[in-house]
């Protein structure tokens, strides 16, 4: 059983997958493979543990007829062509629910960061400008009694939900499924996605990656929000228009942003995104504690044993792949 890995993860992922007697080869890089060098490194895998950097689409797979199953080390997945590995019978595995609360409590890191200028205002004592007490400096928004709309109310939108109730806020949600358990167990009202964004103090994106999803943030959507409004995302860049949020923030359309994800990424440091004091930009870390990377790697090599075993794994998007002969 040869099992591939595109970057190197918690080690509990190794050791998982070696203690199976797998042959596991590891990208030992820092950075991810070119997609070359992608192709040369899982050749003749049946199982490929991958990251959100690796493109997995018809035309790599076609090119790697032994790989069984594709299990990536994240929730999201719009990295993978899933339709295409469901036609070649490739199973697609993910790891939800391990990042949930993680993800969650940096979405509300940002959101406090940004609305009360924790880091512009810890980069301005850094640069030597704070000169004393300042009854005019530093002003930002109250996170208390605002409003936060949730656009996507999956499971990391409803663990945002239940850190606002902490602070008072009315929480109002768009998404096209209702989530009628998160209204009655946490009093959050669906909205219309235009109705989100004209009520809303704070805007959270929590919605995967889709084709319906790309540039769900333009020009327009900022028109529609408030002036001292701040907009949140930790779920993939694309999902805002960088070129639009740039515009809309220099223009005083939206008062502040707090990123984790960006388009491109990474953001060159020259990017104009950076050179706006109100937009906290970070580096794609909202997981990124130690025992969440670590219980994604346990999950994500469980989830290529199973499929590989023949048994049913944890996480699978496409079980019908599992079934078929
Ligand atoms: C995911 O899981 O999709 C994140 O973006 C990385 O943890």
């Amino acid at each position: 059983m040869r099992i591939a890995m595109t970057r190197k993860i918690p080690a509990v992922a190794l050791e998982t997958l070696e203690s199976s007697g797998a042959d596991v080869v590891v990208w030992p890089e820092q950075l991810p493979p070119s997609p070359e060098r992608l192709l040369e490194h899982v050749e003749g895998a049946e199982g490929i543990l991958s990251t959100l950097n690796d493109k997995i689409d018809g035309s790599v797979l076609d090119k790697l007829p032994s790989v069984k199953v594709v299990s990536n080390f994240a929730v999201g997945y719009d990295n993978i062509d899933v339709d295409a590995c469901t036609q070649r019978g490739i199973a697609v595995c993910i790891t939800p629910d391990v990042l949930t609360d993680t993800t969650a409590d940096f979405a509300f890191a940002l959101l406090m960061s940004a609305a009360r200028r924790v880091s512009e205002s810890h980069q301005s004592i850094a640069r030597g400008e704070w000169k004393t007490w300042e009854p005019l400096g530093y002003l930002g928004q109250d996170v208390y009694g605002a409003t936060l709309g949730i656009v996507g109310m999956g499971r990391i939108g409803v663990a945002m939900a239940k850190r606002a109730a902490g602070f008072n806020m009315t929480v109002i949600y768009s998404d096209m499924y209702r989530n009628e358990s998160a209204e009655s167990e946490l009093g959050v009202e669906h909205v219309e996605f235009d109705d989100l964004l004209s009520r809303s103090d704070f805007v959270s994106v929590h919605t995967p990656l889709t084709p319906e999803t790309r540039g769900l943030f333009s020009t327009e959507q900022f028109k529609k929000m408030k002036p001292s409004s701040i907009l949140i995302n930790t779920a993939r860049g694309p999902v805002v228009d960088t070129d639009a949020l740039v515009e809309a923030l220099k223009s005083g359309e939206i008062w502040g942003a707090g990123l984790d994800v960006t388009d491109p990424e990474p953001i060159p440091a020259d990017h104009p995104l950076l050179s706006i004091d109100r937009a906290v930009v970070c580096p794609h870390i909202a997981s990124a504690s130690e025992v969440t990377r670590s219980r994604m790697a346990k999950l994500a090599a469980d989830n290529v044993l199973a499929v590989l075993n023949g048994t049913t794994p944890p996480r699978c998007l496409n079980p019908e792949v599992l079934t078929r002969d």
